[in-house]
C-alpha cells in the first residue's frame, strides 16, 4: 500500500486559489533518483507562471516547487535539490542524484534553499555567462528579489567597482543598499545617472520594454545577461545597435547548469563557501505553511516580497 503525504496540489491552471493542500501518495524514486524527506521548499517566480499555465505547463494534477531541502531517506544526509519537473511543495520529493547537493553543517536549511536555485542563477549570470571581472561595474534588475538580492552580493564579492540595484519602492531600494549596492534606482534609464559611462554588465530578469533600456545602460563592450522575462510585449533588438555600440546580449538558463556535469555541485560549493565567510546571505522574506502557498504566490505577484519565500511543508 502506498504511503501518503501532504502537498500543495493544482488540479487546473489559474490564480493563486488553485493551490490546495491535500493528502496524496508519496512519489517513488526511479533509477538515479533519491527520496528526500523535505523540511523546507522554495518558491520561485517561475512557479507563478507554471501555476497560471503560461510557462512549461505540467500534466495535471501537479505539485509545483523547484527546490527543496531535507534529509535523503537512503542515508539520512542533509541535502538540497533542484527538481526539474516540480514536486517541491510536498513533505516528500524525488530528486535526481546529480541535481542534489549535500548541505555543509554550518549552512542552515533556509540558507541552502535561498542559495541553490536563485544563487546558482545569479552566479551563472554574473560569472559563467557574464564573465564579470574585478573592477567592472554591474547593474541588477529586481535587485530586492530572490535572484537579484544574491546577484548584488555576488557582484560585490567578485570585486565589482560599482553595483547598481533596481527596485520599485523606496523600502526595497533601502534593502538593496543594505546588501552592498552603491546605488539603488527605480528604472533602467536611471542607471546612467549613477554610472555616467554605462555599466559593464547588466543582469536583467524582466525583458520586454526593459531590455532595450538595459542595453542602453551599457558601456562599450558591456553585456546584458537575461535570466527571465515577464509576459509583456516582446522587445525586438536590432543587430546594428549591438554592433555600433559594441555591446552584447546573452541568456542563461539553469537547465544548462543542470546538464553540465558537475557544474551545479561546483557552483553550490562556491556559494556555500561565500555564505560561510559572511559574504553572501540569503534573505528569507517569509516562511508559510503548505496551506498558505497560494497567498504567498499572490504576495510575490503583487511585488510585496523581498528575498526568498520558503514553504514549511510540515506547518
Ligand atoms: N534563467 C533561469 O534559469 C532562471 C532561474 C531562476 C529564476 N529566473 C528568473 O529570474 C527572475 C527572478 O526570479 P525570482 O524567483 O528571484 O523572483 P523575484 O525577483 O523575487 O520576483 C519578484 C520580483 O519581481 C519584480 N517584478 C517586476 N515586474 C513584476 C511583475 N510584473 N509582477 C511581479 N513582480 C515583478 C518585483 O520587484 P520590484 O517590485 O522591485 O520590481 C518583485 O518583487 C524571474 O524572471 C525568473 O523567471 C530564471
Amino acid at each position: 500500500m502506498s504511503r501518503t503525504m501532504r502537498a500543495a496540489v493544482i488540479h487546473r491552471f489559474g490564480g493563486p486559489e488553485v493551490l490546495r493542500a491535500e493528502s496524496v501518495p508519496e512519489p517513488v524514486a526511479g533509477e538515479g533518483e533519491s527520496v528526500i524527506d523535505v523540511r523546507l521548499a522554495g518558491l520561485n517566480y517561475a512557479d507563478l507562471e507554471i501555476r497560471a499555465g503560461t510557462y512549461d505547463p505540467p500534466p495535471l494534477p501537479a505539485v509545483l516547487g523547484a527546490d527543496v531541502v531535507g534529509r535523503r531517506r537512503s542515508d539520512g544526509r542533509r541535502v538540497a535539490a533542484l527538481l526539474r519537473h516540480g514536486g517541491g511543495y510536498a513533505q516528500v520529493a524525488v530528486a535526481r542524484d546529480e541535481h542534489t547537493v549535500e548541505v555543509p553543517e554550518d549552512v542552515t536549511d533556509a540558507q541552502a534553499l535561498c542559495l541553490l536555485e536563485q544563487g546558482c542563477t545569479a552566479h551563472s549570470a554574473l560569472a559563467t555567462v557574464g564573465r564579470l571581472r574585478a573592477g567592472e561595474s554591474v547593474a541588477v534588475s529586481s535587485a530586492a528579489g530572490g535572484v537579484g538580492h544574491l546577484a548584488v552580493q555576488l557582484a560585490r564579492a567578485a570585486g565589482a567597482s560599482t553595483v547598481v540595484g533596481l527596485a520599485s519602492t523606496p523600502a526595497k531600494r533601502d534593502f538593496v543598499r543594505s546588501l552592498g549596492a552603491d546605488h539603488a534606482v527605480g528604472l533602467p534609464e536611471e542607471v546612467r545617472e549613477a554610472v555616467p559611462g554605462g555599466v559593464d554588465l547588466y543582469v536583467d530578469s524582466l525583458g520586454g520594454p526593459y531590455l532595450p533600456a538595459a542595453l542602453a545602460a551599457l558601456a562599450p563592450f558591456g553585456r546584458v545577461v537575461s535570466v527571465g522575462w515577464r509576459a509583456e510585449a516582446p522587445a525586438p533588438v536590432a543587430l546594428g545597435d549591438l554592433i555600433e555600440r559594441s555591446v552584447g546580449l546573452h541568456g542563461v538558463w539553469m537547465r544548462h547548469v543542470l546538464l553540465a556535469p558537475g557544474l551545479l555541485a561546483r557552483t553550490a560549493d562556491h556559494l556555500f563557501a561565500l555564505a560561510r565567510k559572511g559574504l553572501l546571505t540569503g534573505h528569507v522574506d517569509r516562511v508559510v505553511p503548505l496551506a498558505e502557498v497560494g497567498r504567498a504566490h499572490a504576495a510575490v505577484a503583487a511585488r510585496q516580497t523581498a528575498g526568498k519565500v520558503l514553504v514549511d511543508v510540515h506547518g
